[in-house]
């Protein structure tokens, strides 16, 4: 990912919501491989152009997890602007609002669920454009892409929600504060929530060797990446990890795989960061330049084609 100063997306709209008033950002990374896949991120932010910055480094992300999932799609991302501000516009604006977006763009993006929505909310979506995916099951889609939960591993959580306490020890999980569980001892550090967790200030304090997760964006910046590698500590990147939602979602609605066609091809994700880890140990260079090597390769023989 580009640090410099120079627009890379293709396109990027930002929409006033008649019904809602809210800011709809919908950036499009990259179409090289395909119509834009990325989740609809619904979100309070300090000021509109936070959600703005979100979008655009989440969309570039979708573009390198598309491509190492073999794909045919390229990366996007919608963020929807929610403020706190009186008088809170409804749920199902927000939503028709931000179906009207996709739909204005054609099928050059494709939504689906992220932070702050889940199917039910790609049915409201939907009843705007076609262009969505995991609406519920029994309406058409594939339902939640969150999938199966680790089991078999001793896991300890944290959620800022403190309320998620009682599940967590329900399901028989060790609880530790969130501002302890960066510092907690660990095999695995799992990032769970909203990006720019790790930043070049946390990597000292980490006691973990490796991170995985499903988040999107966890560091804060690339270099991260390169720090996490100098002090031992594999990062996978979270880009590749995370493709599981769109391999299942695309697999099951675009090209009506079975449950387990689809699974089989989620569970390809495996091979691919292990070719990854393989390459970067070889060359001792950090996973992710690898990664995104391989991301890249496919967009540029897809442009020279
Ligand atoms: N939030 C999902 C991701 O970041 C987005 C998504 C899932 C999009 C499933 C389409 C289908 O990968």
């Amino acid at each position: 990912m580009k640090d410099d100063q120079t627009l890379t997306h293709e396109q990027v709209e930002v929409v006033r919501g008649p019904r809602s008033g809210a800011a709809i950002i919908v950036a499009l990374h990259s179409t090289a491989l395909g119509p834009a896949l990325g989740g609809c991120r619904l979100q309070v932010y300090r000021h509109w152009l936070d959600g703005l910055a979100d979008a655009l480094r989440l969309s570039e992300a979708m573009t390198y997890k598309t491509s190492l999932a073999g794909l045919d799609h390229g990366g996007g991302k919608m963020v929807i602007v929610r403020s706190d501000a009186a008088p809170k516009p409804s749920v199902p604006d927000l939503l028709h609002d931000a179906g009207d977006v996709v739909q204005s763009l054609g099928g050059r993006y494709i939504t689906g669920p992220d932070i702050g929505t889940g199917p039910t909310d790609m049915e409201l979506i939907g009843q705007r454009t076609r262009h969505v995916f995991c609406r519920p099951e029994t309406h058409g889609g594939s339902g939640d892409s969150s999938g199966d939960t680790a089991t078999g591993a001793r896991v300890t959580v944290s959620d800022t929600d403190l309320e998620k306490r009682a599940v967590a020890e329900r399901l028989g999980c060790r609880w530790v504060r969130p501002d302890q569980v960066l510092t907690t001892p660990t095999d695995v550090l799992v990032p769970a929530g909203p990006g720019g967790l790790i930043t070049a200030d946390v990597v000292g304090q980490l006691r973990c060797s490796a991170i995985v997760g499903p988040a999107n964006n966890q560091l804060a910046t690339d270099a991260v990446a390169d720090l996490l590698h100098e002090v031992g500590i594999v990062w996978a990147p979270d880009y590749l990890v995370s493709a599981g939602g769109v391999i299942g979602a695309t697999a099951r609605e675009l090209h009506r795989a079975s449950a387990q066609a689809a699974e089989d091809q989620v569970r390809r994700i495996g091979p691919t960061l292990t070719s990854i880890l393989r390459q970067s140990a070889a060359a001792e260079r950090p996973p992710h330049r690898a990664a995104l090597g391989l991301a890249r390769s496919r967009l540029t023989a897809a442009a020279a084609g």
